[in-house]
């Protein structure tokens, strides 16, 4: 077993995937410089796991700290989930999005580099399509040119990724192209914790549930989809995370960069979303429908075939499950880690 960099380990997907990797016999290293989160959930981890992580609080983009960490403990691979997400606020702070995602994955690799470190899984996103693809996405596809400058500092890295792996053979990478990531971990302890209002449907739906928002706003019901609203790719966190260590797996004896896409194949409506979840946790969740909200596509999906063949990996859980974890994480923790 090997010791694990976890970029952003206290974050939501991170967190996840901590658990995993400890629960599989790793050891891990997490560097989160918590803008985005709360130690809190570092300190469940180990509960949940009776098993210790080692926690650097600190930024990527700090050369001496990533020094630091690669002289104090043998490194073999590091999975680089440290980023800003918030697609409203990339398009009013694109530099804030540039620094932090772009020069920060840069600071990474240059460290790994000098550590002579070189596998590495990177957490990317379905928005690197081009809008134009017709779903089931599936990874020989063009990539395009995301709306939105948060889509476009993962664009920009994926393609750093790949001119480096061409460039020294050393390096072994693996792009995650996640979907529509949702759920939380089935003791109810660990979940979704986003600051302020949250930009993505799940945590709107949990909060309208737990009295926190008085109603969802559906973004549009006149798209051309099965009942006029979004259509996404929804998939479990613990999945998601699974696959980071799948995706390890398969980096351990090859080189160049390779990407996946990580969701069910399944795409789901907004409307389906409300419904399903009130049958499965007996909540009623009023919504209106509002206008189509900018960047957003009509449907977007997955072909995950080459994760489930490539990477041995297969998403165990339905939507139901991912419905019925995210509330229990939500009732369990009204104010996520504030509780
Ligand atoms: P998150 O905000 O919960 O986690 C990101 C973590 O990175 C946070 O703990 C934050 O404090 C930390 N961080 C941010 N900038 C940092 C920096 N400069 N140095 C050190 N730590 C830093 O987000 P998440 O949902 O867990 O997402 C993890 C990764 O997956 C991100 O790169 C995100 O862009 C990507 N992703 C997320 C989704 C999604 O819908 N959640 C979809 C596709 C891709
Ligand atoms: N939606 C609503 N109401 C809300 C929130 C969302 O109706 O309050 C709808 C959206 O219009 C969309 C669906 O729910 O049809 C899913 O929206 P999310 O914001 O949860 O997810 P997106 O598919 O828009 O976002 C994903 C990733 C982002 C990424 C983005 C790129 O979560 O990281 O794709 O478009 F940047």
């Amino acid at each position: 077993m090997s010791k694990i960099l976890v970029t952003g380990g206290a974050g939501y997907i991170g967190s996840h995937t901590c658990i995993e990797l400890l629960n599989a016999g790793h050891e891990v290293v997490v560097l989160d410089n918590l803008s985005n989160s709360s130690e809190e959930s570092l300190t469940r981890v180990q509960a949940l796991t009776a098993k210790k992580l080692d926690f650097v609080e600190g930024d990527i983009l700090d050369q001496h700290i990533l020094d630091h960490i690669f002289h104090s403990h043998r490194i073999e691979a590091v999975i680089h989930f440290a980023g800003l997400k918030a697609v409203g606020e990339s398009q009013q702070e694109p530099l804030k999005y540039f620094d932090n995602n772009i020069s920060g994955s840069i600071s990474l690799v240059k460290a790994m580099e000098r550590a002579q470190v070189f596998k590495l899984v990177f957490s990317s996103s379905a928005t690197v399509y081009d809008e134009a693809n017709v779903s089931p996405l599936n990874e020989d596809m063009p990539t395009g040119m995301p709306t939105n400058n948060y889509g476009y500092t993962k664009l920009i890295v994926e393609q750093l990724l790949q001119k480096l792996s061409i460039a020294d053979t050393r390096w072994s990478i693996a792009l995650l192209r996640y979907f529509n990531p949702v759920g939380a971990h089935k003791s109810g302890q660990m979940g979704e914790d986003p600051q302020g209002i949250p930009n993505n449907l799940m945590p709107y739906v949990t909060q309208v549930a737990v009295g926190r928002r008085e109603k969802l706003s559906i973004f549009g019901n006149d798209y051309d989809t099965i009942d006029g609203t979004g259509v996404r790719d929804y998939i479990h966190v613990v999945d998601l995370a699974n696959a980071h260590l799948c995706a390890l797996n398969n980096r351990l004896n090859a080189q160049g960069c390779r990407a996946w896409n990580i969701g069910t194949g399944n795409g789901c409506s907004v409307l389906e979303i409300a419904k399903t979840f009130e049958k499965v946790n007996g909540i009623h969740i009023p919504f209106e429908f509002s206008p189509r909200r900018a960047g957003d596509v009509a449907t977007s999906f997955a072909n995950n075939a080459r994760a489930v063949a490539e990477l041995g990996w297969q998403p165990q859980y339905g939507l139901e499950d991912m419905l019925a974890d995210s509330w229990n994480w939500q009732k369990n923790n009204p104010n996520g880690y504030q509780d």
